[in-house]
């Protein structure tokens, strides 16, 4: 098995080299490192090559998460038609799971079923499933560790039981921190601080018991970022906190099952060609209609009122990868204030495997991101909290309650959104739990659709040309 060299250590070494020469000392090693980034540009680290056809082949058909269901207890509980097998590339019987399912062989020979990267990660557009949009139709607001256990029902005796029980206890351990109390709404950073409590940085060994303090039980709403963005930005999440070698970080859900160094390592070869892979992806066309006359005014607009921020693009195109001050963009501030104030787990990142040739920089504030196909991402912005890019750019039209329609579920060409009706009343309005769910409640701590106003000084033409510009994107 090879490892990929901890950098920190090829530094050292380099270090040392230098001191042996007489010329500067070495410097101060770093055991727990805790920087709080400032606002401005975001530089550009050289990332590791990869092969991306081998990581779009690692993405959909690896065990990169080693403890799941075992096959026939998947099969006999009716699972194999919980979702369409409708990817490309699918090896042995990854043909036959529904997409956001990986096949693969634990150490003690039982066949299992563990999810992949695309249950958050891939999403329907216009009927097409689309490898890399973030999926905001999710629903997190049952406990996981109920369906859990219902399965274990199907499991047979044995070295499956055995195998069931990992997965079952880790679902349990992480379960109370990732309920959220809206249908859409992502809780994967809580989730991640959940299993890094439970770890040890040196070695990953896991114990019952959390090791830190654990985050707050209730998630932080964010929305899925799509993939594609991934070629133009320097660092990952939405706060730059993702510094370094993005292989690190992307490999993440491996803390779910890796409870060792060995397996990680085999892991982070494999995502060196994820991260190529990801970085190539293209975002998908505008499928509909572009009034090109008025998307050339809008360009002439954006580059005016936007484009300082979030880059040009067509034949000159840059990206600045600017981190704009919570003071500024003026967004729901919880997220990025939670990401400072949570300095156990960037000590704990940073001194542990994942944080060997990366380090999370936490910051308060918010990249402006890439707007390539932005127009397939909404809800906007980092909490999910507008619904419509014609919102984002009137402030005044942004609901503080809503719903989106999803029967059926209708995209609005006019406005960058999936059809939603605005409500006059928040969750504690409505009884029907169920309905409750589905509200999108900006009152609610984490879910404020305030801040970027950048669109409100201009007129409605001028709104309007912009709109129709971001389709060309
Ligand atoms: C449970 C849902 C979930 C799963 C599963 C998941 N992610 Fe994510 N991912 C997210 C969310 C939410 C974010 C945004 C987090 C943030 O910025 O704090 C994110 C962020 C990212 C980003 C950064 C994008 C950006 O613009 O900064 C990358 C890259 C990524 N994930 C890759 C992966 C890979 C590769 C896998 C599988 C190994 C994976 N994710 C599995 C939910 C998920
Ligand atoms: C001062 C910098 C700045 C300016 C100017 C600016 N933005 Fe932004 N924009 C941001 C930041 C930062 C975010 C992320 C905020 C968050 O997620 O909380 C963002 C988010 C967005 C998003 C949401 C992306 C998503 O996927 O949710 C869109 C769309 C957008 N901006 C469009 C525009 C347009 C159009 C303009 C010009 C009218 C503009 N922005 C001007 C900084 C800026």
């Amino acid at each position: 098995m090879t490892r990929f060299p901890n950098v920190a250590l090829l530094f050292g070494l380099a270090a040392l080299g230098l001191a042996a020469c007489g010329e500067a000392p070495p410097p101060a090693a770093a055991p727990e490192r805790f920087t709080i980034a400032e606002p401005g540009p975001i530089p550009v680290t050289e990332q590791q090559p990869g092969d991306p056809v081998a990581g779009y082949r690692t993405v959909v058909n690896r065990g990169y998460v080693t403890c799941g269901i075992p096959y026939d207890a998947f099969r006999s509980s009716g699972l194999l038609e919980a979702g369409e097998p409708r990817l490309s590339g699918r090896e042995g019987r990854n043909a036959e799971l529904p997409y956001m399912f990986n096949s693969t062989v634990s150490g003690e020979g039982v066949e299992l079923v563990v999810s992949n990267c695309l249950t958050c990660h891939a999403s329907e557009f216009e009927g097409e499933l689309v490898v890399g949009l973030g999926n905001p139709l999710l629903d997190f607001t049952n406990d996981p560790s109920v369906n859990a256990e219902l399965l274990g029902a199907f499991v047979e005796d044995g070295a499956p039981a055995a195998a069931w029980a990992k997965w079952a206890d880790r679902i349990a351990a992480i379960a109370p921190y990732m309920v959220t109390d809206t249908v859409g709404v992502n809780p994967a950073p809580n989730l991640t601080l959940a299993l890094i409590a439970h770890r040890d940085p040196a070695t990953l060994a896991w114990s019952a018991e959390p090791r830190l303090e654990p985050p707050p039980r209730e998630p932080l709403p964010t929305k899925v970022p799509p993939w594609w963005r991934m070629q133009h930005k320097a660092a990952m999440f939405y706060n730059g906190s993702g510094r370094g070698d993005h292989v690190r970080y992307m490999m993440m859900k491996s803390l779910v099952c890796t409870d060792d160094i060995g397996e990680a390592a085999e892991i982070a070869e494999w995502f060196r060609d994820v991260r190529a892979y990801i970085a190539s992806l293209e975002p998908p066309a505008y499928p509909f209609p572009v009034d090109e006359e008025l998307a050339a005014q809008g360009e002439k607009v954006f580059a005016g009122t936007c484009a300082g921020c979030h880059g040009s693009y067509g034949a000159d195109r840059a990206y600045p990868n600017l981190l704009i001050d919570l003071e500024v963009v003026g967004t729901d501030p919880a997220y990025a204030r939670q990401a400072v104030e949570s300095e156990r787990f960037v000590r704990w990142f940073n001194r542990s495997f994942y944080g060997q040739g990366a380090e999370a920089m936490p910051a308060l504030g918010y990249v402006a991101p890439p707007l390539d196909a932005v127009w397939a991402t909404a809800p906007y912005l980092h909490n999910g909290s507008i619904p419509s890019i014609a919102a984002l750019l009137d402030s005044t039209q942004r609901p503080t309650y809503w719903q989106m329609d999803t029967e059926p579920r209708q995209y609005d060409p006019d406005t960058l959104g999936w059809r939603f009706e605005a409500l006059e009343f928040g969750k504690e309005a409505v009884e029907d739990l169920q309905r409750a769910k589905r509200i999108y409640d900006t009152t609610r701590h984490g879910y404020g659709n305030q801040g970027h106003q950048f669109g409100d000084a201009l007129g409605e033409q001028e709104r309007s040309a912009l709109v129709e510009y971001l389709k060309t994107l």
